[in-house]
């Protein structure tokens, strides 16, 4: 498709940067730095795709490499008409390329929404797809915030199947009752559901977070508020989810060594020595328990993909209605 005939992006903010400010600030009187701020700036952002290509952490090509097999079957799996694709936490939106592939490959005339919290993935995500020839459009989003999905539900189209995607293991690194919030209003009955995550093995899952690299990526966002290397460090430890059966949690800290600054937006916080600031963690799931949580909530498991210890799951799930 040549430039000319492409058809444009369109971005609503309903997070915007200013709002951002406000929930980071929020959240360091809190001591608490959750998921969305580790991808705002663009020292984060490469931290992140440095982290995806590492051989130290595997969950990112790990995830790509089992929607990259199965993208073919799973677009057969899907209803024959046209069908919105609803990516959240869409991240840069390279694993939903395949999927949208595979479903124009079978003449499902897909459409793209990515919704992100992060202003440069989200651009880079909908401008991949535009650019391999995909109508898509953006919305930038807290999915957290209930304000947030309920006007992006108003935004999705009704007159297309509904195939929603949750990859790159979103759902660890969010609470369990969160997301399934979330899931709840932006999708419906009958709506598919494509959604993957880390399975737990005791001798591998630590190692792949307590590394240089991912050291890097948990840091980018303090540095981006000033606080130098001398201030503490990231420590990883793991943990088990007090509401989720088979629900490990790799819990991440930043630990002060000395008294130090850090200003957002004009306001200054000061941590001393011994203070914390807690991070998003990351959840890792035992044997079946991923599909259990996820029938548990709702949804009817249709194919399973992958799933050894220390592997990455990926299932095809659709929302059962209100008789099934
Ligand atoms: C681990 S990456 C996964 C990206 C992509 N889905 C993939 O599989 O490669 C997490 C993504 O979720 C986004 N995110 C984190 N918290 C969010 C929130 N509360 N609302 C919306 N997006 C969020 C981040 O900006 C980031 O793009």
């Amino acid at each position: 498709m040549n430039r000319a005939e492409r058809p444009p992006a369109t971005l609503t903010e309903l997070l915007s940067r200013h709002d951002c400010d406000q929930a980071l600030l929020a959240a360091l009187r809190e001591r608490r730095l959750p998921e969305l701020h580790f991808y705002q700036s663009g020292p984060s952002v490469r931290a992140w795709t440095e982290l995806c290509s590492s051989s130290a952490y595997r969950g990112y090509a790990r995830s790509f490499a089992l929607v990259d097999a199965h993208a073919q079957t799973i677009a057969s799996a899907l209803p024959d008409r046209p069908i919105e694709v609803v990516s959240l936490g869409a991240g840069d939106g390279a694993k939903d390329l395949r999927l949208l592939r595979a479903l124009a490959s079978t003449g499902r005339r897909p459409r793209y929404t990515a919704i992100d919290a992060s202003y440069p993935l989200l651009a880079g995500a909908c401008a991949a797809a535009i650019e391999s020839g995909y109508p898509a459009r953006g919305i930038r989003a807290d999915l957290l915030r209930d304000a947030h999905c309920r006007e992006a539900g108003r935004m999705l189209d009704r007159q297309r199947a509904r195939l929603c995607l949750l990859l790159g293991g979103n759902i660890g690194a969010w609470d369990p009752g969160d997301t399934l919030r979330l899931l709840r209003r932006l999708t419906e009955d009958q709506d598919y559901l494509l959604i993957d995550a880390h399975q737990f093995s005791e001798r591998d899952t630590l190692p792949q977070y307590d590394n240089p690299t991912n050291r890097r990526f948990a840091l980018a966002p303090l540095r981006a508020l000033g606080l130098d290397d001398s201030a503490g460090d990231v420590h990883f430890r793991l943990g088990t989810s007090a509401t989720v059966p088979g629900l490990a949690l790799v819990e991440k800290c930043f630990e002060f060594v000395e008294t130090s600054t850090v200003s957002v937006g004009g306001a200054r916080f000061a941590f001393r020595r011994g203070d914390s600031i807690r991070m998003s963690s990351s959840g890792k799931f035992q044997g079946h328990a991923f599909a259990l949580f996820l029938e548990s909530a709702g949804f009817r498991i249709r194919h399973q993909f992958g799933g050894q210890a220390g592997g990455q799951v990926l299932l095809l799930a659709q929302r059962r209605g209100a008789g099934g």
